[in-house]
């Protein structure tokens, strides 16, 4: 015999049940039929039924997802295993067919990257017009830094020579992931570009210019063999550009780097300047001073902190480094002023933006790298 607290139990669970079933009978037409669409189109009346018909639209892309797909005989289609060269890891394999994926759509993808590039210049002409019209005040050049101005390309029989040598030393290689090799290529190429823009010539070479920057030089921007401003020194150290055995020439090179006290003022003729080619989000503190040492190297660091006040570490990134000597040129000797043309605006403190050469004694540094 059921007591009546047995049947109250028995009829809640059966109630239940039931309220389950229905709400499965109205809403399952099938997991496959049931898309986002129509799950927004329904009538929900209220946030009860919402909330079920989402659970259901998930878990049925969930049970769809799960079903094998089939081929048009009905057959269940056997999904097939990567084919991972034995030895090699399935990350690894993945990498390499992204890159040779990159490889067959490169041609489209600059051909849509130049598309885009002609677009931008098409804009920036527009609105250099139209800020022309506006406001044809002198001011406004002054207002903009050098980023936005419309830049003149030089030719070097055109440029004044400065007898400045910047070597980037290039011998970082194995510490960078491929994204940062990718990333030191461009500014490299940043770095082409920005002396093509100045009046001033300083001499740029690469070294040791071999792995994976060379590969990616010859996979991505082979126009680098035609930049006859720009030597380009395979070797395998940055030793074998330097006169080691030559003390007296030895004292003409400076390696440039944030790890000193020493602070640079000029740049002077006939000397040669270190700038570490590496993006390291300054992963290896001191590497570069450290280097300098046990070749023998003096080191010195840009007077960022004299001149201007920025926001954050005074670690600039390579190419940023090299526009400054230009700049430095550029500006008639003014560090100030190559400041303001080369960070970005953001990185400076608004106070600095001025390009007054008043001697800032901040230590505020900022991480460009
Ligand atoms: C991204 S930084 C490399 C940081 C690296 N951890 C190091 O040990 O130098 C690239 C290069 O720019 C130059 N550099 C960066 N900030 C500088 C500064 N404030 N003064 C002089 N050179 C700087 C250095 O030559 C440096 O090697």
């Amino acid at each position: 015999m059921y007591t009546l607290n047995n049947l109250v139990v028995f009829w809640n669970h059966y109630k239940s049940q039931k309220f389950f079933s229905s709400v499965k009978d109205h809403f399952c037409t099938g997991a496959s039929e049931f898309t986002s669409q129509n799950y927004r189109t329904m009538d929900t009346t209220s946030k009860g039924d919402h909330e079920e018909v989402k659970d259901h639209v998930s878990n049925g892309h969930a049970d769809a997802k799960r079903s094998a797909p089939q081929d048009s005989s009905g057959e269940e289609i056997k999904r097939q295993k990567p084919n991972v060269p034995e030895g090699m890891s399935k990350r690894e394999w993945k990498r390499q067919m992204k890159k040779q994926k990159r490889e067959e759509t490169k041609d489209e993808y600059r051909q849509k990257k130049k598309e885009k590039r002609k677009q931008a210049r098409e804009r920036r002409k527009e609105r250099i017009r139209e800020e022309g019209d506006a406001n044809s005040n002198a001011d406004s050049d002054e207002a903009r830094n050098h980023h936005q101005q419309k830049r003149i390309k030089y030719n070097y029989e055109e440029q004044k020579k400065t007898g400045v040598r910047i070597l980037m030393d290039c011998g970082f290689d194995d510490l960078m992931n491929e994204r940062e090799i990718v990333s030191l290529s461009c500014q490299i190429a940043r770095a082409y570009s920005a002396q093509r823009h100045c009046k001033h010539h300083l001499q740029l070479d690469i070294t040791p210019f071999n792995k994976r920057l060379k590969q990616r030089f010859d996979e991505a921007i082979p126009q680098y063999n035609k930049w006859s401003t720009v030597n380009f020194i395979e070797g395998d150290s940055l030793e074998n550009a330097l006169p080691m055995d030559d003390p007296e020439s030895m004292k003409k090179i400076t390696y440039l780097t944030a790890d000193t006290d020493n602070e640079i003022e000029e740049l002077e003729a006939g000397h040669t300047y270190i700038i570490g080619g590496i993006v390291d989000k300054n992963r290896h503190k001191n590497l570069c001073a450290d280097k300098a040492k046990e070749l023998g190297i003096n080191t010195a660091r840009l007077p960022i902190g004299k001149y201007i006040k920025i926001n954050g570490r005074s670690v600039l990134a390579t190419s940023h480094v090299f526009e400054l000597c230009c700049q430095w040129f550029e500006t008639n000797h003014d560090w100030a002023e190559a400041f303001n043309a080369v960070l970005p605006p953001r990185k400076l403190h608004a106070a600095s933006q001025t390009s007054s050469a008043q001697p800032e004694t901040s230590e505020e540094a900022t991480d460009l790298s």
